[in-house]
């Protein structure tokens, strides 16, 4: 059995029924719009985030309506943060499949990501489910801050490891925290179990997009992206940042002189991502994401064993294991 579908048994049916309502909500009465959110609908993602949201209600109680609330605005602005990260970092794939700032155009991907998160916006709203809003709407904030700083830091190739980790926490950390925080918050208004919560899900969070960027030096094929493109986008991330630091001279200068070059061949690429292997960064990147994992799975020891325990022990293995 492939691991997502080990992981989702204790909310198998919880999954189930937010997947329709999700596709429910990705409708338009504008033929263009519907013919795009179509095409997204088409190619789903592992909806890691709304099983976190169902996993981590489950851990704390029942699953109530404001569950299903949360996963499914989360799984829209994840949406719309692809769409619109795949026009910022100028990427022409995703999920195995053309982007839609590749298939359309760039002006088309900004404005159906969004609808997507005004949508997500909006069930909260009618649902009257203000909490939920105000955990999602300071994850959207700190998403936004992470991708510009992020920019800031490319412009000038002067990131350090600490910046690397800001940039991280915000951009991606912040919604995944916010999914435990709110899947908490759907059964429980104890504000320590919340809080515990949040930070198991900021460790998950930044194991997992230190993952991401080893999967874009691995190259592995798998993921439904073009490995390499952070490289290409002058995005330093942890491998490169600690290789960076391990060189000196002539080398270190040589390798941010390709960074900076706008037109990279395929050479130039592959000398940088041996550059990083050479220097060891990959190890230690690793190194550091299984602190990160260890730190998550420390929160869940103080939990009793259950089923739901551990599914959430194999999907915070899975999120440093993954190669997809
Ligand atoms: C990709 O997230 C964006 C990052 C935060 C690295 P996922 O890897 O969860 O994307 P999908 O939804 O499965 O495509
Ligand atoms: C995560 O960063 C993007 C978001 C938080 C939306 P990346 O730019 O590395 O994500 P991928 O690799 O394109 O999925
Ligand atoms: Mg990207
Ligand atoms: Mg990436």
């Amino acid at each position: 059995m492939p691991v997502l579908t080990r992981i989702r048994k204790p909310v198998e049916k919880e999954m189930a029924d937010f997947e329709a309502y999700f596709n429910k909500t990705m409708r338009s009465e504008i033929p263009l719009l519907n013919i795009i959110l179509n095409y997204i609908l088409r190619r789903k993602g592992k909806q890691m985030r709304p099983l976190l949201v169902f996993l981590t209600a489950r851990l704390n109680g029942v699953i109530t309506e404001p569950t299903y609330v949360a996963a499914t605005f989360i799984e829209l602005l994840h949406t719309a943060s692809l769409v619109h990260d795949d026009v910022v970092d100028e990427a022409n794939e995703r999920r195995g499949a053309l982007s839609i700032n590749a298939l359309w155009n760039s002006k088309i991907a900004v404005l159906v990501g969004d609808y997507m998160l005004s949508k997500g916006m909006l069930i909260s709203v009618e649902k009257n489910r203000f909490d939920m809003l105000e955990i999602v709407s300071e994850a959207v904030k700190s998403m936004s801050e992470g991708e510009l700083l992020q920019l800031q830091k490319a412009r000038k190739l002067n990131i350090r490891e600490e910046d690397y980790f800001r940039i991280i926490i915000s951009k991606t950390a912040a919604l995944i925290s916010a999914c435990t925080a709110c899947g908490a918050r759907s059964v429980t208004d104890d504000p320590e179990t919340i809080q515990l919560m949040k930070d198991f899900g900021e460790n998950i969070g930044v194991a997992f997009q230190i993952r991401d960027d080893l999967l874009d030096y691995e190259g592995t094929g798998l993921t439904g992206k073009k490995g390499g493109n952070d490289i290409k986008e002058k995005k330093i991330t942890l491998p490169l940042i600690y290789a960076l630091e391990q060189s000196s001279g002539s080398k270190k200068r040589h390798i941010l002189g390709i960074l900076k070059n706008k037109k990279k061949n395929k050479a130039e690429i592959n000398e940088v991502i041996s550059f990083v292997s050479d220097y060891g960064g990959m190890e230690y990147a690793e190194l550091k994401m299984n602190q990160y994992r260890d730190k998550a799975l420390a929160i869940l020891d103080s939990y009793p064993e259950s089923e739901v325990k551990e599914s959430l022990k194999e999907f915070v293995n899975y999120t440093t294991a993954r190669n997809k």
